[in-house]
């Protein structure tokens, strides 16, 4: 298969109505202070156990057609010595795989940062893709306050996500292109609006100016909401009308998929937001979906507390959340499902 057949039949499988990703690719630390909140001990079998727990949810491939992984988890086997991302692919759900180094401070930038990684990352990604791993993930974040993000870290992430995105084609892996505006903060919604529309934009101009095709990236945005520490909370109205005012003047229409972080949104707001797009916008050029992690994890963890008597209670939150979610996806979710399992 050519390199554009690759990376054209990866979109085709990830692409589906109906269907989100699971980003299931907490770093070691990320993972082990979730585990920790709840009290789960973090080692290499827990981690294991917990995401074979959600791999082998039985019917996940209903709702998921992609899952992001960690590179630990890329090597790891299921009980019976199926590889994790084989168990992922049994179930029509596509492996990928987190890319980036995390996060270093953006030298002249006070308090913003870089994402590390690009150095070697040809052969890395060659490595991944004989483990199983059809696409990747990089994630960029920008800091919002009173004089942030100032351009250079704009212009900066920008540029590396783009480098990302290039090298990734090259080798026939489709990139999530995830630039996140954080929530931290007491910024108003006016101001998460200009930020992310002024992110996207600069974001688009590198991938054109590395010669990235449109048509085989997912952007992983963030939705246009105030910052946390802010007094007033959005509606999920205002939210999908702000969030896909700057999207449709920001991502052009040969991207096909477009697939949100829930970056510290409860679950029912990551949930009832998506739906609102959904319902208010149905005639897109893109699919609105999600790629969540806290938003679809934080249920069955709390539920299965690292003990194998709650995988079951803990697999059917977890299945009941990528449901709401799916449902979101084609903006036929209402609140009242919440409940109803
Ligand atoms: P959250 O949905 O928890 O924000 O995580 C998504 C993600 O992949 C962050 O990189």
């Amino acid at each position: 298969m050519s390199v554009r057949d690759e990376l054209q039949a990866t979109i085709a499988d990830m692409v589906q109505r109906g269907k989100g990703i699971l980003a299931a690719d907490e770093s070691t630390p990320t993972i082990t202070k979730r585990f920790q909140a709840v009290g789960i001990a973090s080692n290499e079998e827990t981690r294991r156990i917990y995401r074979q727990l959600l791999l082998s949810t039985p019917g996940l491939g209903e709702f998921i057609s992609g899952v992001i992984l960690y590179e630990e988890t890329l090597g790891q086997k299921a009980d019976d010595g199926t590889p994790l991302p084989e168990l992922a692919r049994s179930q029509g759900i596509v492996p990928g795989i987190k890319v980036d180094k995390g996060l270093t401070g953006l030298a002249n930038a006070p308090g913003e940062k870089v994402t590390q990684g690009l150095d070697g990352l040809a052969e890395r990604l060659a490595g991944y893709k004989a483990q199983g791993a059809r696409f990747a993930k990089w994630r960029a974040v920008y800091a919002v306050g009173p004089d942030l993000p100032g351009r250079l870290a704009v212009q900066t992430n920008a540029e590396v996500l783009a480098r990302y995105a290039a090298i990734c084609h090259e080798v026939g892996i489709v990139p999530i292109v995830e630039p996140e505006v954080l929530i931290d903060g007491d910024h108003g919604i006016e101001q998460s609006e200009t930020v992310t529309e002024a992110v996207q934009d600069e974001v688009f101009l590198a991938l054109k100016r590395h010669r990235v095709q449109l048509e085989y990236i997912i952007l992983k945005p963030s939705m246009v909401i105030p910052g946390k520490a802010h007094p007033v909370k959005a509606d999920p109205v205002e939210v999908a009308e702000r969030t896909v005012r700057i999207l449709r003047r920001t991502v052009p229409a040969a991207v096909s998929s477009i697939n949100f972080l829930s970056g510290g949104q409860t679950p029912q707001e990551a949930t009832a937001r998506l739906n609102a797009m959904n319902a208010g916008y149905p005639h897109l050029p893109w699919l609105l979906s999600f790629s969540y992690a806290r938003a679809l994890q934080e249920p069955p963890m709390a539920l299965w507390k690292g003990e194998a008597t709650n995988a079951a209670a803990a697999q059917a939150a977890f299945l009941h959340r990528a449901k709401l979610n799916s449902l979101a996806q084609k903006g036929t979710y209402d609140v009242g499902m919440e409940q109803a399992r």
